[in-house]
């Protein structure tokens, strides 16, 4: 079991496949993002060895993200034998959806109960904006072939005079589609090429919005997560708000993340990280690679340090590190 310098209990790996996506968010890539070399990334075997050396220090639920997991070679094999993995109580994914008409039925087969999808507009114009090219209609239409087999639940970055203005549409869309759905504060990872500040809205400047339309009540259930869960009056959906910018879940914080180069971060928001891809290439017993991740665990910090004015300080981006 993996229990750190705060007596957190580490359980929740995050585990990016890949830095590369087809959409380019404004908010996570800038639009010349530089990838990382093939050479330098973990590889399909290398990720579910890793994973196995997770799971028996005690790790019990993965979510794969990236970039988009969904782009990767050969993911399907990885979230098989995952999905095979009876110590495992929930494996997951957090993906924009493109992808999951292609996808999907190895989703279904592999027992994948919950899903996030990320999806920032309701308007094909928008979206494209956003996204920087990607299809409305398509991560829709995703949407509607998946919605029986899984629980979705909807990812939203509210930026000020960018797609604040759909709040509602999409809250509506939430509901009548029975997914749940997360406004998330955007957060300082990478240069994008605009101030962040400009943008940014608080989840109290969310909620505050939310309220004039809905009646809402909060969730007392603990998630364990860094979100704040709230009942709508009258609907199965439920609204999460998402603020990394207040400290407030970072004592209850159970997780950790791998990147898409198999370097172990112990904080989304801090750069301290442990090589394990070079342990894993030159033969160490798993063994070994254990006590490294062991070890690491006096280094994960009590709390992130954001700041929405400092953008430069954090160089590295989301997709390194995974949503
Ligand atoms: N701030 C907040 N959320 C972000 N995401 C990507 N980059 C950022 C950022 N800078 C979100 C995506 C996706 C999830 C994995 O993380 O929208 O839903
Ligand atoms: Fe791709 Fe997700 Fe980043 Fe958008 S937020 S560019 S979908 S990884």
């Amino acid at each position: 079991m993996l229990v750190d310098q705060f007596q957190r209990k580490i359980d929740y790996l995050r585990l990016s496949v890949t830095d590369r996506c087809d959409f380019r968010c404004q908010y996570c890539m800038s639009e010349d993002v530089e990838f990382m070399p093939k050479s330098k990334m973990l590889s399909i075997e290398e990720m579910y060895r890793l994973a196995q050396i997770f799971i028996d220090l005690g790790i019990r639920k993965i979510r794969l993200t990236g970039g988009e997991p969904l782009v990767k070679k050969n993911i399907e094999s990885l979230i098989k034998s995952l999905g095979e993995e009876t110590r495992l109580k929930e494996l997951t994914l957090t993906t924009n959806g493109s992808q999951l008409d292609k996808k999907y039925k190895s989703l279904i087969d592999s027992g994948i109960k919950r899903i996030n999808v990320s999806l920032d507009s309701l308007n094909v114009d928008n979206f494209r904006k956003i996204t920087r090219g990607g299809n409305l209609h398509q991560v829709l239409s995703n949407l509607q072939l998946i919605k029986n087999y899984m629980q979705v639940k909807l990812n939203v970055v509210l930026m000020k005079g960018v797609n604040d203005h759909e709040i509602f549409k999409l809250v509506d869309y939430a509901i009548l589609n029975n997914f749940n759905i997360s406004f998330i504060e955007e957060m300082p990872l990478g240069e994008i090429g605009y101030g962040r500040d400009k943008t940014y809205m608080s989840s109290d400047e969310v909620l505050a919005t939310l309220q004039q339309n809905y009646k809402l009540s909060t969730v007392t259930t603990n998630s364990g997560g860094p979100a704040k869960y709230w009942e709508i009056k009258g609907y199965d959906s439920q609204i999460g708000l998402i603020s990394p910018h207040s400290h407030n879940f970072c004592e209850s914080c159970n997780r950790i993340r791998v990147s898409a180069n198999g370097f172990l971060y112990l904080c989304l928001g801090q750069e301290n990280k442990i090589n394990l891809i070079d342990p894993l290439r030159s033969s160490q017993s798993n063994e070994s690679i254990k006590q490294l991740i062991v070890d690491s665990m006096k280094s994960k910090p009590k709390s992130h340090d954001f700041n929405i004015n400092e953008s430069h300080k954090i160089i590295r981006f989301m997709s390194h590190t995974g949503g």
